[in-house]
């Protein structure tokens, strides 16, 4: 028998709590996990010609420093429209998911295009007010721009015609607007155990 593999994948809109609970869960379980949010960050914030960035992304691309930004996030979601960007990272997001002893992907189309097979799909959502106030507890400065920040990666994610952001028809959708981390881990944790 080839390596057990099982793949949660978690999607959901920008500062959700979706990397925080895709680390948790992997720990929990014991799988990798992969943020695939950093690949696009990675390809946007190197310049250049996206698609040939993304056809020769390194491990050493994924390390700067500077890819949480909001600049990194921007660029991000205006390279992840490109269809031949997003191909040139499917084959490697699907191995990673593939690897014997389980793995945790979270992004925008893990559960949709990258893993429509996965065992477990969840969907992690927040209103954009409390998704803005998370991340600006991060990146302080002015609360009303990185609200509207929020909003215009959302549309940019949800409009774009390859892979938008949506929720699988199979997934269990978690809404941590009046959630504490803590909770929203239990519940993504028991959603996992129930289809192990
Ligand atoms: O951490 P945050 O949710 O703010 O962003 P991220 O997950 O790092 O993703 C940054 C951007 O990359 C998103 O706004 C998407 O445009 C794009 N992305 C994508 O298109 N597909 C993915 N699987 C992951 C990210």
């Amino acid at each position: 028998m080839a390596g057990l593999s099982f793949t949660v994948a978690i999607d959901g809109p920008a500062a959700a709590g979706k990397g925080t609970i895709a680390r948790a869960v992997a720990a929990h379980f014991g799988f990798a996990h992969l943020d695939t949010g950093l690949l696009y960050r990675a390809v946007g914030a190197k310049g250049g010609d996206p698609v040939a960035v993304a056809r020769g992304l390194t491990a050493a691309d994924l390390e700067r420093d500077d890819l949480r930004s909001l600049a990194a996030g921007q660029a991000a979601s205006r390279v992840a429209v490109n269809p031949e960007v997003r191909a040139a990272l499917i084959a490697f997001q699907r191995a990673f998911a593939r690897q014997p002893g389980g793995a945790v992907l979270d992004g925008r189309d893990i559960g949709t295009v990258i893993c429509p097979e996965a065992d477990v799909k969840l969907y992690v959502t927040a209103s954009p007010e409390v998704r803005a106030h998370r991340r600006w507890l991060e990146v302080g400065g002015d609360e009303a721009v990185v609200l509207a920040e929020v909003r215009e990666r959302d549309a940019r994610d949800m409009g774009r015609a390859d892979a938008p952001l949506r929720a699988a028809a199979d997934a269990v959708v978690i809404d941590t607007s009046e959630m504490s981390i803590d909770a929203a881990v239990a519940a993504a944790v028991k959603a996992v155990q129930a289809r192990r």
